[in-house]
């Protein structure tokens, strides 16, 4: 056996749009990705879109959207990828690392208020492998403290929390379709708000500045119109727009996420049915995969690092997400107190969770976990 962590789910489909595009010889910023930006305002439910290039870039335009001075401070989760704490770094602004709830992995409201002080400006809540963050208090909080909120939505698309779909509780929402996520454009993000002006100006900064993006103007069609090529620039801009072929990936993998979602789920509660009875083996999160859409499935056991060598000789990839971000060689600058996740870390192991995985492979996994339990219980 030989079964990978993650895999996207890509076919014959995605091809047809890409070829189309093709046929088009328009391969960058262009139609397609105003179509998938509409397309997936309407999943959503929400008024705004912008697709840029990554998950990263969309979290650094949605925080750069509120010109907070430089040295401000922003929450965020001390598990996460380096990317939610980056964001406020390439802002001038500095990452405050929050520990997480013991359970649900996602930010932990005790230590928001013990962390929190006068010159924090924004909480970047992650919904750790889809885990949803406890909205309904953070947004009171936020609201309270007068802090901006930003969702880190790059491990889950689609879930409803308490009413409202994940990425619509903060004022801005943050999506990845890098290709191991819930649905993939290669590399790829979505920036969603359902307040339009807040986010309008990204459009421009999404693609350096410039107020006039190359299929505007290669469509302006007055024929008196002599300066049809001219632009202007008004701020600082990134070159973080998505192109045509992603977006053209994007069309067709939004139509099959909840099929995907519903597989992924699928997938988890054989997971939890077959280990429900481990001693030295649990799952990692709460799941409940009837509810939520997950994007990765692990486990917690004490002896992380034999279970990781025992299902890697037979064929099994296994990961750790995350090295909690205070104890990272770049984030140490910025080291406090996280005692929950510098424990809990160490127990982690992401677990193989992809549409693709078959039956005999998942039983296969369990059967392995099991084995390693009776062996290191005796
Ligand atoms: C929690 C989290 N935020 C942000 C990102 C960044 O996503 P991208 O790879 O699309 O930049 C990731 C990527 O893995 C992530 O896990």
């Amino acid at each position: 056996m030989n079964i990978r962590l993650f895999a996207p789910h890509l076919g014959e489909e995605e091809l047809k749009e890409i070829r189309d595009s093709f046929s088009k010889s328009w391969v960058g910023l262009g139609k397609k990705v105003a179509i998938f930006e509409n397309d997936f305002s309407k999943y959503l439910n929400c008024k705004s879109s912008i697709g840029v290039n990554s998950a990263t870039a969309a979290l650094h335009l949605a925080l750069s959207v509120y010109r907070f001075p430089a040295g401000k401070k922003v929450l965020v989760p001390n598990i996460t990828f380096a990317s939610t704490a980056f964001a406020p770094v390439y802002n001038g602004l500095e990452p405050v690392f929050v520990d997480v709830n013991e359970d649900d992995v996602t930010i932990s409201l005790s230590d928001l208020e013990k962390k929190y002080d006068k010159d924090c400006a924004a909480i970047l809540p992650v919904h750790y492998g889809g885990q949803p963050a406890h909205m309904d208090i953070i947004t009171d909080f936020a609201k309270a403290k007068n802090l901006k909120v930003i969702e880190d939505c790059a491990h889950t698309i689609g879930t409803d929390y308490k009413g409202k779909k994940l990425g619509l509780w903060g004022d801005i929402g943050c999506f990845s379709f890098e290709e191991k996520k819930a649905m993939t454009t290669g590399d790829g993000g979505m920036i969603c708000s359902n307040n339009s002006e807040l986010i309008e100006g990204l459009k421009s900064k999404r693609w350096l500045g410039i107020d006039k993006d190359t299929w505007k103007r290669a469509n302006s069609s007055a024929e008196d119109d002599a300066r049809h090529w001219y632009y202007d620039i008004n701020e600082l801009g990134y070159k973080y727009n998505m192109n045509d072929l992603s977006a053209s990936i994007g069309i067709v993998q939004l139509r099959k996420l909840n099929e995907m979602n519903k597989k992924r789920s699928e997938i988890i509660t054989k997971y939890l049915s077959g280990i429900k009875d481990l001693k030295s083996i649990k799952p990692i999160l709460p799941f409940e995969p009837g509810k939520y859409s997950y994007w990765l499935f692990g486990v917690r056991c004490d002896k992380r690092d034999e279970l990781i060598k025992y299902l890697k000789k037979d064929g099994i990839a296994t990961g750790v997400h995350y090295v909690p971000l205070n104890i990272v060689n770049y984030f140490k600058q910025w080291y406090s107190k996280c005692e929950i996740s510098e424990k809990i870390w160490k127990t982690f192991v992401t677990l193989p969770l992809h549409v693709q995985l078959t039956d005999n492979e998942i039983n296969y996994v369990i059967e392995k976990l099991t084995e390693f339990e009776r062996a290191n219980l005796l």
